[in-house]
């Protein structure tokens, strides 16, 4: 599976619009481009060899009305053609097929991503972060809301950039098509650590993604052995529970990433590291240091204490 983030490698139809309106617009462009300095070369030499005139013959004026007039309407003409291209890859982006189509919510955070996959049964609904899975094929509707300040969703292989505006709700249409890993980032400039607001889009075969999302509703499972069953104690009884939430156990907070099955996620700080235990252990440490500005402060722990809690976190799988 590849790791991507290219606009114009569509993995679906909405990004697939989008890419062949851009090249049209490139093309016209160079077109355009390659015109105008030609007409200026040309121009150049003519008035080179020109003898200086007070007033222009009759025909040379004329010559130059014809031009410039020829100049306006092939410019009218070829704007007017860009626009009816951008009004009709608009209504193609309105116009996807949502038959069965998944509903998840997403509200971006000063700076991670909540992912809450919806379902008429209140049971069946659950919560991710920083990691958005759809199965291929199939259209995925996403509702947009952002917590504190504007962010903007944004995942090139798929769709365009939609803005996410605290206190208004807005949608996003897309189908993946092909199976693959695309990297979607914040596309709007939201604070301190913006330029690590990433989150991983996994498109998955539709029995993969079934599987997924089964175990993605289950709760934590019990933690084996003594240094992890020390790790929830501490998670428990300690400052995590306070912000955030996982299955199975009392901490049920909202205002962090929900860690149910954190294990299974590719990523740590919203695409800032990778999900390994060493890492996991700095991340505790000082997420500070390498993340300034986030909200998760510093936990300087015991050297036992914070491998426990690692030792925890590693078997939400
Ligand atoms: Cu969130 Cu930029």
């Amino acid at each position: 599976m590849s790791t991507q983030s290219n606009a114009l490698d569509a993995a679906g139809p909405q990004a697939a619009w989008i890419g062949q309106l851009w090249w049209l617009t490139l093309w016209l462009c160079v077109f355009v481009f390659i015109a105008v300095m030609a007409a200026l070369a040309w121009a150049l030499w003519r008035s080179r060899r020109a003898s200086p005139e007070l007033s222009p013959a009759a025909s040379a004026e004329r010559g130059l009305r014809l031009s410039v007039g020829a100049g306006i309407a092939l410019s009218s003409v070829l704007l007017a053609g860009l626009l009816a291209a951008s009004v009709l890859t608009d209504r193609a982006l309105a116009n996807l097929p949502l038959d069965d189509a998944l509903a998840i919510r997403i509200t971006a955070h000063q700076w991670w991503w909540e992912v809450v996959y919806d379902d008429p049964r209140p049971d069946r609904v659950f919560t991710t972060a920083n990691e958005l899975v759809i199965p291929v094929g199939r259209p995925v509707v996403i509702t947009l809301q952002a917590d504190d300040v504007i962010h903007s969703f944004w995942v090139p292989n798929l769709h365009g950039k939609k803005d996410m505006i605290p206190g208004r709700i807005s949608k996003i249409q897309l189908r993946a098509d092909r199976e693959g890993t695309y990297i979607g980032r914040c596309a709007e400039f939201c604070g301190l650590q913006h330029a690590f607001m990433a989150y991983d889009v996994v498109a998955l075969p539709v029995d993969r993604f079934a599987a997924w999302q089964a175990h993605q509703r289950t709760p934590a499972p019990e933690p084996q052995g003594a240094s992890a069953l020390r790790g929830r104690e501490l998670f428990l009884t300690g400052s995590c529970m306070l912000c955030h939430a996982i299955q199975g156990t009392s901490a049920n907070a909202r205002r962090a990433p929900d860690l149910t099955h954190f294990a299974s996620r590719a990523h740590i700080g919203a695409g800032r590291l990778a999900n390994t235990p060493e890492a996991l252990a700095k991340w505790i440490e000082d997420p500070r240091k390498i993340k300034p500005g986030v909200n998760m402060p510093s936990h300087f722990l015991p050297a036992d204490d914070l491998a426990a809690l690692v030792a925890y976190l590693e078997t939400l799988r």
